[in-house]
């Protein structure tokens, strides 16, 4: 559907995205998973054609996807990272100028406006001020400002930043709902429970580059280890800790735990065989997968909350 190929942005001298490709299938519910300067906003504003790429190009259904295209406008809904709606005019009113943008109007529209306040939870707040909406309402009158036109791709930057765990839910579910009737979206974040939770398929962004591309189980075996185990740095488990750089990477947490990520050759059988040996019971130890941040780590050398 979405085809990025050696898409590259610079601002002056810095180099924002580098050699980007990526295509999006019809239906997907894309991540683009990246930390503060990753090239997310740059990626998703060069899709929505509110800027131009200095070489590469960007197709949508083959057709190439240049700035101010009248096709990529009314196919795509750009959510901004940034809340652009006007504060002093209230919900009901904002969606209408929206509307009217994509050319909607009349009963279209006033059903529209219904069915989209409703969707969010909006309806009883539709007649106040938008500045007197908590930054959770604000955040959902946003997101259905870029659906009234029914695009076939939805654009996500960031949605959720500032937004309270129940609003985040609702979003996602909404967001999720969105999506099994058909609508394509690509959802930027740098929140890797987002990811995990809401998307089929993952980008992991880092200075402008993709690192790693694939489902979230296909992007974890791209790591050395299977599963790492956390047990307490204490006096009883000092001889087993002493024993397993050997076998493994050893790690110690702030909160006083040991980390520790066997060698591709390293059984866990054999690591609670060795446990044992020091008389350490089971319930010590805490087995876990591993997640898109160790993930990051491995791939980056960062953090994706540097
Ligand atoms: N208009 C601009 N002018 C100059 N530099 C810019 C501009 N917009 C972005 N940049 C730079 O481009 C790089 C990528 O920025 P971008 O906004 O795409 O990152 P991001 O992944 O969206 O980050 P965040 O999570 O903070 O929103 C950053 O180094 C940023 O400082
Ligand atoms: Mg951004």
């Amino acid at each position: 559907m979405l085809s990025l190929a050696s898409v590259t942005k610079r601002y002056g001298s810095l180099t924002a995205l580098a050699g980007v490709s990526l295509n999006i299938e019809r239906g997907e519910f894309f991540g683009l998973l990246g930390p503060n300067g990753a090239g997310k906003s740059t990626t998703m504003s060069l899709i929505a054609g509110l800027r131009a790429p200095d070489t590469g190009t960007l197709t949508l259904d083959g057709q190439p996807l240049n700035a101010g295209s009248a096709v990529a406008r009314l196919s795509l809904g750009l959510v901004p990272q940034h809340i652009a709606l006007y504060s002093e005019l209230n919900a009901d009113e904002n969606l209408r100028i929206f509307g009217s943008l994509y050319g909607l109007s009349g009963s279209d529209l006033r059903a529209r406006i219904d069915a989209a306040l409703e969707a969010v939870q909006l309806t009883d707040r539709r007649r106040d001020a938008v500045k007197t909406f908590s930054g959770g309402m604000q955040r959902r009158l946003n997101l259905v400002a870029a659906l009234l036109h029914r695009p076939k791709l939805l654009l996500c930057d960031e949605p959720t930043v500032g937004v309270d765990p129940q609003s985040r839910n609702a979003i996602f579910e909404y967001l999720e709902q969105l999506n099994r009737d058909g609508l394509t979206i690509i959802y930027s974040t740098h929140y890797m429970e987002e990811a995990t939770r809401l998307c089929s398929r993952i980008g992991i962004i880092d200075h402008g580059k993709l690192h790693a591309l694939g489902t979230l189980d296909e992007l974890l075996t791209k790591l050395p280890f299977e599963e790492e185990i956390r047990f307490p740095a204490t006096p009883a488990t000092a001889a087993l800790a002493a024993q397993l750089p050997a076998h493994g990477e050893l790690t110690t947490t702030t909160d006083g735990l040991h980390r520790f990520r066997p060698h591709p050759a390293t059984k866990l059988s054999s690591f609670f065989s060795l446990a044992e040996s020091h008389a350490l019971p089971g319930r010590l130890f805490t087995s876990q997968r591993p997640t898109l941040e160790a993930l990051f780590l491995h791939l980056t050398g960062r953090t994706l909350r540097e």
